[in-house]
């Protein structure tokens, strides 16, 4: 026997209402063009790029303002001092406060104060795979590189061969070097192609990552090494997520990249952005490999690298950064 309620049908039609809202929210309802339509997009603007100056000052200004990466990008004496509370950005309620074994790890305040001239950041999409753009990179004056890439020799005609910031996943470290609970050797003799960069590991975003970096830090520093190691500052990464879901991209988590993109965007003069180019085509329509290394495929639904190579190639279209797809103009024939 129903006996019709009609207050009570309501408040299940708010429920469903805020249910398709929240729904909506999580998943919007737009279509990303397809893999083909951007390759033809990119085409069609082929190798016309013109420096916005004005555009360049903006876009640095705006990001000062969202997430000051000068000063935040990485866990410093200066920004965490002991007793204050670091929230992981990729945990719900989960902190750690800073004592004396953490603080005496932090570098006392930003280094990269100097106002960076040309930077490069390199991605590591197959689109690098024969582009010649090794020696194109190597000519910036700071270079940004994703997730400890391999740099041997049968790369650097691509990818060239310095490097002044690498960031490291603390997932690697686990796969690649046993977590470093046995032998530090093969880390340490490893993060030599790096020269002496910045080692940036992102400590404080997930729990399981911050005891192997924090055992990365002491492997370096007992070698003597001359790499410095940073560690994301979590207020960073969580503000620049805020600033790109404001602009639109909707992935539970923003790519290395796009951090990069955005950090080099905030401290440097230009930026060249080499092997973003998530699609499984180049420009003439050949497939390409995932990775210039290798064809391993990530997790489906995590990153949104389509929906983020959009934003970036829109920079690119008002000439706040370049993009490079193909080969480099200074590629040997
Ligand atoms: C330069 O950048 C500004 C800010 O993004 C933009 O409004 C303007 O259209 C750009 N100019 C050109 C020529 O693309
Ligand atoms: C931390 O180290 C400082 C200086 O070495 C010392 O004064 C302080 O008592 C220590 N604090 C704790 C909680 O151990």
């Amino acid at each position: 026997m129903f006996v019709r309620c009609p207050r009570s049908k309501l408040s299940v039609w708010a429920a469903l209402c805020v249910l398709v809202l929240c729904w909506l929210y999580i998943y919007p309802v737009y279509r990303l063009p397809s893999d083909k339509e951007i390759v033809n997009e990119v085409l069609r603007q082929g190798q016309e790029w013109k420096k916005n100056q004005t555009g360049i000052h903006l876009f640095r200004n705006l990001l000062k303002v969202c997430c000051d990466p000068r000063k935040m990008f990485a866990v410093t004496k200066e920004n965490s001092p002991l007793g204050k509370v670091i929230w992981y950005d990729g945990e719900l309620f989960h902190s750690r406060t800073v004592n004396n074994d953490t603080y005496p790890l932090f570098v006392q305040e930003t280094p990269l104060q100097a106002p960076l001239k040309r930077c490069a950041v390199v991605g590591n999409g197959g689109v690098l795979k024969r582009s010649g753009c090794g020696r194109d990179i190597d000519g910036a004056d700071f270079i940004l590189r994703c997730n400890l890439p391999p740099l041997s020799k049968e790369y650097t005609e691509d990818v060239g061969t310095r490097t002044h910031l690498v960031t490291a996943n603390p997932s690697i470290i686990e796969k690649r070097f046993q977590n470093l609970l046995w032998s530090r050797k093969a880390f340490v003799d490893g993060m030599r192609a790096y020269g002496a960069s910045y080692i940036y590991m992102p400590a404080f975003s997930m729990k399981p990552g911050t005891e192997p970096s924090l055992r990365a830090y002491h492997a370096l520093a007992d070698s003597g090494s001359s790499q410095t190691l940073l560690f994301a500052n979590p207020d960073f990464l969580r503000s620049v997520g805020g600033f790109w879901k404001a602009r639109g991209i909707h992935a539970k988590r923003l790519s290395t990249g796009l951090f990069l993109a955005s950090l080099a965007l905030g401290l440097c003069e230009d930026v060249d952005l080499y092997g973003f180019w998530p699609f499984s085509v180049d420009l003439e329509e050949r497939p390409i490999s995932h990775h210039y290394y290798d064809n391993v495929l990530p997790f489906s639904g995590f990153h949104a690298m389509p929906e983020e190579f959009l934003q970036l190639w829109q920079l690119h279209k008002s000439g706040i950064l370049r993009m490079h797809i193909g080969t480099c103009p200074s590629a040997p024939a």
